[in-house]
């Protein structure tokens, strides 16, 4: 298997750690180990005697009971615990695709949902959404695009990068279309939680179609990225149990302090999720009369979930006015061509507190360019 450079990653590598105001990043301001242990009072000592030894391979069993509680019909039992979100793709696409098959990724898409199944053999067909209708998914395009090679079916919803959530009745009719023909449909839930109107959440692609994966994180919703937990969740034993024995194979077994304070934080997730959820609210706010103030220079559309978005620009090169950003102020936005040519956009993030710092900087830039 040959995988090709992480696009997004790479450009990361390159500004995460040296650009000073980061206004693109993915996730949710993050806690310190101090703010999750004061969260209950015998925690500190709890983490102290925590033995070090291996720990089980499928997740303890109280951070799978706590992460099976976000799913009204999931069972413990059929959540499988990983490192992070990414090492759950990874081994997905590995156990369930052949040189061969037919992968159909949502896009732009997050690279590693489509890339790991090019570099197995498998053909990638990408479903785009429509910019022009808030980046909406149209079934028609899978209707037409099915073949009888088609394994998988991938969506990501809420969406990175632009924030789109359908409706409940698209997972309906996925789920009816996947009935008949077959395939599996691997749901990258990451950003699940985040809905800005409760009512808009969607049930999980696991509860509805036993042919579904749920994928989630502790990196975006509650902003815990540095802990590494990630997880599947699905009704579809002989894949779970696939996806248990490949684990032996990447990392056996997942980090015990990192699953204690998981479960810590899911035991807390009300007060974690609200402050999240709060600080995207009050960005939101400063993004709507910031790009109410540059239409000449970009369109907006504002998210129903998560904390990005993927304007669009409307001057000649995202990424050249990107390179000049960061070189001239130090901010960075993500041009959209590191998800795939021809992406007139660029992410934002505005998950974390630093947006208010970030923004005049940029409108700096734009005054300075006039
Ligand atoms: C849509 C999506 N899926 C999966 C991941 C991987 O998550 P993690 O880095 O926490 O493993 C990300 C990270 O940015 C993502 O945006």
């Amino acid at each position: 298997m040959k995988l090709k450079p992480f696009r997004l990653e790479r450009y990361f590598a390159q500004y995460e750690f040296t650009a000073p105001y980061l206004l693109c990043c993915s996730d949710c301001e993050s806690l310190s180990v101090g703010d999750l242990l004061r969260l209950e009072q015998n925690a500190h000592e709890e983490l102290s005697s925590l033995w070090l030894g291996y720990t089980e391979s499928l997740g303890s069993p109280e951070l799978r009971a706590q992460i099976a509680s976000l799913y009204p019909n999931i069972s413990p039992g059929q959540i499988l615990v990983h490192a992070g979100a990414e090492e759950a793709i990874f081994n997905f696409m590995n156990v369930v695709l052949s040189a061969g098959d037919q992968i159909i990724v949502h896009s732009p898409y997050y690279q590693s949902l489509g890339e790991v199944a090019r570099s197995i053999g498998a053909d990638v067909t990408e479903w785009p959404g429509n910019p022009d209708r808030g980046w909406e998914l149209d079934l028609q395009f899978l209707v037409e695009n099915v073949t009888d090679r088609t394994r998988v079916v991938v969506v990501n919803v809420p969406h990175n990068p632009t924030g789109y959530l359908p409706d409940p009745r698209f997972m309906q009719e996925l789920s009816a279309l996947s009935d008949k023909r077959g395939f599996l449909v691997f749901s990258d839930e990451v950003y699940r939680g985040l809905e800005y109107d409760p009512a808009d959440r969607l049930p999980s692609f696991a509860e509805i179609n036993e042919r579904g994966i749920s994928l989630g994180v502790m990196s975006k919703t509650y902003g815990l990225a540095g802990l590494r937990i990630g997880w599947v969740a699905t009704r579809n034993k002989e894949l779970f149990d696939a996806l248990a024995a490949f684990k032996d194979y990447t990392t056996i077994c997942n980090s015990a302090p990192s699953e204690y304070l998981a479960t810590l934080a899911l035991r807390h997730r009300n007060p974690i999720v609200e402050r999240n959820l709060g600080i995207i609210r009050g960005n939101l706010g400063l993004l709507a009369s910031f790009f109410a103030r540059h239409r000449d220079l970009f369109e907006w559309h504002e998210p129903k979930a998560g904390p990005i978005a993927f304007p669009r620009y409307l001057g000649a090169s995202v990424e050249q006015f990107c390179a000049e950003l960061v070189r001239q102020s130090g901010v960075l936005l993500l041009p959209g061509t590191l998800y795939g040519q021809g992406y007139d956009c660029f992410r934002i993030g505005f998950g974390r507190n630093n947006l208010a710092e970030c923004l005049p900087r940029l409108e700096q830039f734009l005054e300075n360019g006039r």
